[in-house]
């Protein structure tokens, strides 16, 4: 796995397809969403979900009140919901611990629909409604960067599970991340297509709309280019877009052998099942945007074969793995996706960091999670850098038979 393409930039790789003594797995019957009390919509509270006999009403009194903002709605719904189902996991455990300094934790959640502009009205909510003393979310950057302006503005610290855009921890010192940042993971995909794949001629179409797409775009074909491969397109369209066929045309004039797809599930499994209709059957590859269940139920056959990178599989051995998916699945009845995985390792650092902070004051939890040292997480062991950002290995996963199957763990050095 290992071969003499240079690194550039600061990370040297390790792949490895052998971390993983991968026994007889059984996934079926569990990837059924979870519906319920967390469809609300607009900026209303989705849910207020609190362990043991906590007030969330009452803060300052026996009860800690976290915020958590997510799509529990829209084209990305599953990210909220997978998230949130992290997030709870996390937190009933935590109380069923004794809680943190010997309050319980509460979590008040919001759902904005996927909107980056509700994100900002459900962050100032529970902030000067609500008065949360941090908040958790978003998963899409460009969600994550509308509320994080408003948790650094009133001096709130926020840590997204997930949000890999560079700029979003760059907001300022109240925000943080639990996960690896996209100028690695799209190094990380363009060190796997060239040489895991061999390829040398690929195409780009992405979502304009999204800070992500736009970012991880730019990463990939910049660390592509730098490995010696070759873009021959790069198309762009707006999220929710039912029509591709103009953009899957021209990139089939370019015969590619494999198509870079930086967005999130639901516009994905639509390019794929229009790139197999119009005849373009060069290999799909994308980001850890295309983490959902729905990925596969939407692009079906079209999909099957493809990579993507993510933050883990449900498949590694490590025992934080095991131990996390079978938590999750005895209570959610599906496997846990990454966002479940980071939602709650993101939950239990805020609770780690709280225990270790003088007080819960934004100033003092932000210098608590900014001292996070060697956290073992599921999704990895976390240090929080510098930036305020996570250094991380990325798995790469391919779709199989419908399943997001585990190929190999890059993880940097
Ligand atoms: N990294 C994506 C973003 O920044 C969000 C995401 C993370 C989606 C993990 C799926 C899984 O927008």
């Amino acid at each position: 796995m290992r071969s003499d393409t240079r690194a550039p930039g600061p990370w040297s790789v390790l792949f490895s397809t052998l971390a993983l003594g991968l026994g007889p797995l059984v996934l079926g019957g569990c990837d059924k969403m979870r519906g319920g009390s967390e469809t609300a919509k607009g900026p209303g509270p989705a849910s207020e979900a609190k362990g043991g006999e906590a007030k969330p009403d009452a803060p300052g009194g026996d009860t800690i009140l976290i915020g958590e903002f997510g799509s529990l709605t829209g084209s990305e719904a599953t990210f909220g919901q997978s998230t949130h189902n992290g997030i709870m996991l996390a937190v009933d455990e935590i109380n069923q611990a004794g809680g943190v300094k010997g309050k319980k934790l509460a979590v008040k959640t919001y759902d904005d629909q996927g909107k980056s502009q509700e994100a900002g009205t459900v962050v100032t909510r529970l902030i000067t409604e609500d008065k949360v003393v941090a908040i958790l979310g978003e998963v899409a950057s460009s969600l994550s960067l509308a509320g994080g302006r408003v948790a650094q503005q009133y001096g709130i610290p926020m840590i997204s599970p997930s949000s890999t855009n560079p700029q979003v921890t760059q907001i300022g010192d109240m925000i943080f991340r639990v996960c690896f940042i996209d100028p690695y993971q799209g190094f990380v995909m363009a060190k796997f297509t060239r040489e895991n794949l061999k390829f040398g001629k690929v195409a780009v179409l992405y979502d304009q709309a999204q800070a992500y797409s736009k970012g991880l775009k730019d990463d990939f074909i910049k660390s592509f280019k730098e490995m010696g491969g070759e873009i021959v397109s790069e198309q762009a369209y707006t999220g929710g877009d039912q029509d591709f066929s103009a953009q899957l045309t021209t990139i089939k004039g370019t015969s590619p052998e494999a198509i870079f797809l930086p967005g999130y599930y639901t516009d994905v499994g639509n390019v794929a099942l229009q790139a197999r209709k119009l005849g373009v059957n060069a290999t799909l590859l994308g980001g850890d945007g295309w983490d959902s269940a729905k990925l596969t139920e939407i692009g079906g056959a079209a999909i099957e074969g493809a990579y993507y990178s993510n933050h883990y599989s449900h498949e590694e051995q490590r025992p934080e793995v095991q131990a996390f998916v079978k938590k999750y699945q005895a209570k959610f009845s599906q496997v846990p996706d990454g966002l479940a995985a980071l939602g709650y390792d993101s939950a239990r650092l805020l609770a780690e960091a709280m225990g270790r902070s003088p007080s819960l004051g934004g100033k003092d939890l932000a210098a608590a999670l900014a001292a996070t040292r060697d956290f073992k997480g599921v999704t990895g062991v976390i240090s929080i850098d510098a930036e305020r950002n996570a250094k991380k290995p990325a798995v790469i996963l391919q779709v199989k038979g419908g399943k997001p199957t585990y190929s190999a763990t890059v993880a940097p050095n």
